[in-house]
């Protein structure tokens, strides 16, 4: 790492029409290709991806070291959309190092975060602009874009040596969904989440 990136350094989140940063390292996009099995409608997943590859969120990365001591930061934008009933949401996971925490604060947009740990024990909180959220040790997040027309925009901050564990998630999503439902944002119970004792 050059001596000059270990000195103190700023950035600036410019919020234009599209929010952004002026300065990143690492620009990932997850299409709708990228969520096959995650969203409960499976016909719906295949007839809207048989329209388009949709995007559906990007992440804006400032890289530092991977190791305890440091943070990584960024900011992530969950594009509006649904999958039959269940809005445009991030893949989620837990950090591969489960005692980090995470800090997101939104700003724009409108959504919820579904958090849940190993045991089952599960959250939900409302993302709305200048609402911080801490996510503490050992909770898995996904970010749910619940507006119909406007990208929710957050920024994160989380420990350098968390890593991400897609793993368990993948397999089985969350307990809780987030769905339209009667033109109203429900939270339902996923009926492929399983206990921990009967997985
Ligand atoms: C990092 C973090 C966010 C997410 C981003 C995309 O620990 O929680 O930067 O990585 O919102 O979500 P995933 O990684 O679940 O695809
Ligand atoms: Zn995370």
């Amino acid at each position: 790492m050059p001596e000059e990136t270990l000195r103190p350094f700023t950035f600036d989140i410019i919020r234009a029409e599209n929010v952004i940063l002026n300065t990143y390292d690492n620009h990932i996009k997850r299409s709708l290709s990228a969520m096959r099995n995650q969203y409960h409608d499976e016909k719906a997943y295949e007839a809207l991806l048989n329209q388009q590859d949709y995007m559906l969120y990007e992440v804006y990365e400032v890289k530092r070291p991977e190791i305890a001591g440091e943070l990584l930061q960024g900011i992530s934008i969950v594009h509006p959309g649904k999958v039959g009933d269940e809005f445009f949401m991030t893949k989620g996971h837990f950090h591969s190092e489960l005692d980090t925490a995470e800090v997101y604060y939104c700003l724009q947009g409108e959504g919820l975060m579904v958090m849940e740990t190993p045991e089952g024990e599960w959250a939900v909180e409302k993302l709305i602009p200048e609402k911080v959220l801490y996510v503490p040790p050992r909770w898995a997040h996904r970010s749910v874009n619940t507006s119909r027309n406007e990208d929710l925009v957050t920024f994160f901050v989380y420990p350098g040596n968390a890593g991400h564990d897609y793993g368990s998630i993948e397999k089985q999503g969350f307990r809780k969904l987030v769905v339209e439902r009667e033109g109203e944002v429900q939270v339902i119970d996923n009926p492929r989440w399983l206990p921990p004792e009967a997985r």
